[in-house]
C-alpha cells in the first residue's frame, strides 16, 4: 500500500494511514513515533480506580506521538463522568510541508526529510530505504535548501499529531523535553513507551523519572508502561507519597523500569 501524506490542506488520512506514517518517523535521539489506536485501553482501565478524587483532574500524557491514545483516554474519562483537563506533550511537534514543482516533502525543523510524495506516491526513507533509488532526484532536491526554495510553490507549517487530535480543543498540546524540568503540577501523568531501557541509559531514565515525580501533586499518580507485542502492556502505576512513590498496581508483570521508578525520591 503506498503511503499517503497525512498533512496538508487536502489530507484526510485513515487511522491506518496515520499509524503507518508515525511508525516510520524516527527522531535523532533514536526513538520512534510509533503508536496505534486502542493501544493503552487496559492501562487506562487499571488507572481508573486509583484516580485522585479532585476535579477537574489535571492530567498529562507525555511523549504521545500522534496523540491518538491521549484522545482515547480523554474520551473514556469523560464517558465515565470524570471531569479533567488533558494535556498531551511530545518533544517533537513542528514540521513543514513543502509543495514544490512535481513533488511534496515533509521536513522537520532541522530540514531532515520525513516523507516525500511524487504524483500521489509517498514514502518515508525510514520505512523504505530501497525506494530511495526510485525517488533519488526529488530526495536530492529536498536536501538542497536553496534549490528546494527555488522550486517551492507553497509551504505550510504542520503539527505532527493526528488530525483527529488537532481538531479537538479539549486536549492541550505542548512541546516538552522530558529531560528538562517542566512547569505545571499534575494529578496524573502517563508515560507510555518512552521510559524504556532500549531508548535511554539508567542515569538518563532517572533524570526523566525525577522530573516527572517533581511535577506530581501529593497523592498524584504516575503510570509507566511499555507495550510488549507478545505480552501486552507491561505497566506499573505509582502514587506520590511524600517525596517518593508507592506502587499501587501492575499490569502483565509491571514496567521494566519499575525498580528505577520505585527508587525515585525528591529528597536525595
Ligand atoms: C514510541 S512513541 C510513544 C507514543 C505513545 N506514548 C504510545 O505509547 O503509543 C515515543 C514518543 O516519544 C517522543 N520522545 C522521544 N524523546 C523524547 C523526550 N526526550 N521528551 C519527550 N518526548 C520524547 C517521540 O517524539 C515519540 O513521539
Amino acid at each position: 500500500m503506498p503511503a499517503v501524506l497525512i498533512y496538508g490542506p487536502d489530507a484526510a488520512p485513515t487511522p491506518q494511514q496515520e499509524q503507518q506514517f508515525f511508525a516510520g518517523v524516527r527522531l535523532p535521539n533514536g526513538t520512534f513515533k510509533t503508536t496505534s489506536d486502542r493501544r493503552l485501553d487496559d492501562l487506562n482501565n487499571a488507572i481508573a480506580p486509583h484516580l485522585p478524587r479532585r476535579y477537574p483532574l489535571r492530567i498529562k500524557d507525555v511523549a504521545v506521538s500522534s496523540g491518538i491514545s491521549t484522545l482515547e483516554w480523554y474520551g473514556a474519562l469523560t464517558k465515565a463522568g470524570i471531569e479533567c483537563e488533558m494535556t498531551a506533550t511530545d518533544i517533537w511537534l513542528h514540521a513543514r510541508l513543502v509543495e514544490a514543482r512535481g513533488f511534496r516533502v515533509l521536513l522537520d525543523q532541522a530540514g531532515r526529510l520525513l516523507q516525500i510524495d511524487v504524483a500521489g506516491f509517498a514514502f518515508q526513507p525510514e520505512l523504505a530505504p530501497r525506494k530511495r533509488m526510485f525517488f533519488a532526484a526529488p530526495i536530492a532536491l529536498a536536501q538542497r535548501p536553496q534549490l528546494l526554495h527555488r522550486l517551492t510553490r507553497h509551504e505550510y507549517p504542520v503539527v505532527l499529531m493526528s488530525p483527529r487530535l488537532l481538531g479537538n480543543p479539549a486536549v492541550t498540546i505542548v512541546e516538552e523535553d522530558l529531560l528538562a524540568p517542566t512547569a505545571g503540577e499534575w494529578d496524573v501523568i502517563r508515560a507510555a513507551n518512552i521510559i524504556n531501557r532500549g531508548y535511554f541509559t539508567d542515569s538518563t531514565l532517572q533524570v526523566i523519572i525525577r522530573n516527572l515525580v517533581g511535577s506530581l501533586t501529593p497523592g498524584g499518580l504516575l503510570a509507566v508502561c511499555r507495550t510488549d507485542l507478545e505480552v501486552g502492556n507491561r505497566a506499573s502505576i505509582f502514587r506520590r507519597v511524600g517525596s517518593g512513590l508507592e506502587l499501587v498496581e501492575e499490569l502483565n508483570g509491571g514496567s521494566e523500569v519499575a525498580d528505577l521508578t520505585a527508587q525515585a525520591s525528591l529528597s536525595d
